[in-house]
């Protein structure tokens, strides 16, 4: 098998830094040629510093990171603090970066690196607000035929909304932006929250990050245990789900999850559910389907392989 390229597209958050430590610890699967930037659960000069602080953790101070948008395309700048604490990463104690930011906006490099590599090779793995990824379109439209397909956390259906009563937080941050991708007419893999949330990090599961014993294992187990005191608040669930991960788990092993390929459209107009992912899972619509919306996942097979994974960095 040959390791799939991919750009990571992200606004770590907590479950954004175990996603890109997923990746970053499989690289037979796996080879990701840089990490853009966005903001999302926390401003932008935060996710920048927060995704390199990710790099360092993992041992690959070589990884690219770019900075990019540090707002919506159209509104203005949403951010999670209630769920993922001042800093985005809050947890444990880890030390500032010492690898420095890539010259140039990571829009830009989106669209350098899907003209570099040969048509139909590089996935792009959006984990927050979709504002990078559209921008990357409006400017070099050619790029979208480039693109080999689009893995990305976001959304809800039956789960309902996370931010608002209708709308998941990524979505919700930049719906034009979503707009825009998902009329892009390339593959799209949805992890909505109607599977993210059966991804629950249990009092074992976390367990079993900390016993790796490393001070990956650990750091995971301290955020995991920070960012838990929300959700188990909120819904009353045992633990947090790993949104973020669900993606990159997705492209080492596909098997794990279950979905339906379906229209899924973006609330842009009303205030009300703005946002909203309109999936027609029933088929009720004749709207042609554009995007592969997962549903189901297998939850022990999925945190075998995270531990596993984990473990090797
Ligand atoms: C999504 O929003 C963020 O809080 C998480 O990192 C995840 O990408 C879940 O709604
Ligand atoms: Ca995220």
């Amino acid at each position: 098998m040959t390791a799939r390229k991919i750009i990571i597209d992200t606004d770590p958050g907590q479950d954004d830094a175990v996603a890109i430590l997923l990746a970053l610890a499989s690289p037979d699967e796996i080879e990701v040629l840089g990490i853009t930037c966005v903001a999302g659960n926390v401003p932008l000069a935060l996710t920048q510093k927060n995704a390199r602080i990710v790099c360092e953790l993992a041992g690959k101070p070589d990884v690219k990171v770019f900075s990019g948008a540090d707002r919506p395309m159209n509104r203005t700048l949403v951010t999670a603090e209630h769920v993922h604490g001042k800093t985005g990463l809050d947890g444990p104690t880890l030390p500032d970066p010492a690898m420095l930011l890539q010259d140039g906006h990571a829009v830009d490099y989106i669209i350098d690196t899907l003209r570099a590599y040969e048509s139909g090779t590089v996935t792009l793995c959006p984990l927050g607000p979709l504002t990078n990824i559209a921008m990357a379109f409006e400017k070099a439209p050619d790029i979208k035929e480039r693109v080999q397909e689009i893995i990305l956390m976001g959304g809800g259906y039956f789960e309902g909304g996370n931010i608002t009563p209708s709308a998941e937080f990524n979505i919700y941050v930049d719906p034009q932006a979503a707009d825009i991708v998902f009329k892009s007419e390339i593959p799209i893999v949805v992890m909505p929250l109607d599977v993210t949330h059966k991804a629950l990090v249990t009092k074992s599961r976390n367990d079993a990050f900390r016993t790796i014993g490393t001070p990956v294992g650990h750091a995971v187990a301290e955020m995991t245990d920070f960012f838990e005191r929300f959700d188990k608040e909120k819904y009353g669930s045992e633990g947090a789900p790993l949104h973020d991960p669900c993606v990159t788990a997705y492209l080492i092993r596909p098997n794990l999850f279950k979905g339906r390929h379906i229209n899924v459209e973006i609330e842009t107009q009303s205030e009300l559910t703005m946002g909203a992912t309109v999936a027609d899972w029933w088929r009720v619509s004749d709207r042609a389907p554009n995007a592969l919306f997962i549903g189901d996942l297998d939850a022990d097979g999925f945190f075998s392989l995270l531990t596993e994974r984990l473990a090797r960095l």
